[in-house]
């Protein structure tokens, strides 16, 4: 009897200090702490145009995604034209991109926390679906910008986004070689292209036909559970072990 009850407490422990070490016990269906996001997700039914594929359960408030179709919004006073007027057909890109950054919930196993004067925290390596990513580069193409890194070094004194004095206007093409230099450098690594496709599970989609659901749902839990295999289990166990041991020798 008193080995079952050392057992019993034994199995506690261990399951209590796995628990406890979990860094950020939930990765899904949360919002990152940043600019706009709402705090928990929830239901938009008037969610503007394209980010209205969030509806159902969004991080995003209406006047968000009403904003996310503006140039120059107050959301970030951004200037998507700031080397002659960008192509509509790749605006759209941009759009859907501040839609899936301010509405989805699907976001959180790529969280990182951030030391930024507006967020404190960030996305890092979303594996975008390469084809998301490839019809993004080959409808800008022939747009123009300035720069490769549109997160750092604009002259902001006019209150939005204009090209630095030593930045010269060149096609997209010349500063994203390829769809990775697109979708990887514009955010700094806010995005990581993948290498699966759509509907493989295995990547976010910027795009999706809500009618089917949404699919990132899955692909979060999927990366989800690899995360927490990951640090949860393995990186604790000694700490665990430990601690049974320890409550071991004081029971005996
Ligand atoms: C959204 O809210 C901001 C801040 O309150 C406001 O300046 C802006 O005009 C609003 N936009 C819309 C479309 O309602
Ligand atoms: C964040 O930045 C502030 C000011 O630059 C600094 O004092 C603080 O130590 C930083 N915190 C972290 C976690 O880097
Ligand atoms: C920034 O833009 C302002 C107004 O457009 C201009 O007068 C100034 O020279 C620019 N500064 C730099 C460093 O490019
Ligand atoms: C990506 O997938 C393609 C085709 O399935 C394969 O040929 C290629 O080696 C893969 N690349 C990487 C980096 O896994």
């Amino acid at each position: 009897m008193a080995h079952m009850i050392t057992w019993l407490l034994l199995l506690l422990v261990w399951v209590a200090a796995g628990w406890a070490a979990w860094p950020r016990t939930e990765l899904l269906n949360i919002c990152m702490n940043a600019k706009h996001h709402k705090e928990k997700p929830g239901p938009e039914d008037k969610l503007h145009e394209q980010c209205s594929p969030w509806r159902k359960k969004a991080c995003c408030s209406v006047n968000t995604s009403l904003e996310a179709h503006k140039d120059i919004s107050y959301l970030y006073r951004f200037n998507w034209d700031h080397c002659g007027k960008m192509e509509p057909s790749c605006k759209r890109h941009f759009i859907q991109d501040t839609c899936l950054y301010e509405c989805s919930p699907n976001l959180g196993p790529w969280i990182q926390e951030v030391n930024q004067s507006w967020r404190k925290e960030r996305i890092l390596n979303v594996p975008l679906c390469k084809e998301d990513c490839e019809t993004w580069w080959n409808d800008c193409r022939t747009s123009y910008t300035c720069k490769s890194n549109w997160h750092k070094g604009w002259n902001w004194s006019s209150g939005y986004n204009q090209c630095p004095a030593d930045a010269v206007c060149h096609r997209f093409d010349f500063y994203f070689p390829t769809p990775a230099d697109l979708c990887n450098e514009i955010w700094s690594h806010s995005y990581k292209v993948s290498n699966y496709s759509r509907g493989s599970g295995r990547c976010i989609q910027m795009w999706f036909d809500p009618a089917s659901g949404n699919p990132n749902e899955e692909v979060a839990r999927f990366y989800a559970a690899k995360a927490k295999s990951g640090a949860g289990f393995h990186e604790v166990w000694p700490l665990q072990l430990g601690l049974a041991l320890m409550l071991l020798w004081l029971l005996s």
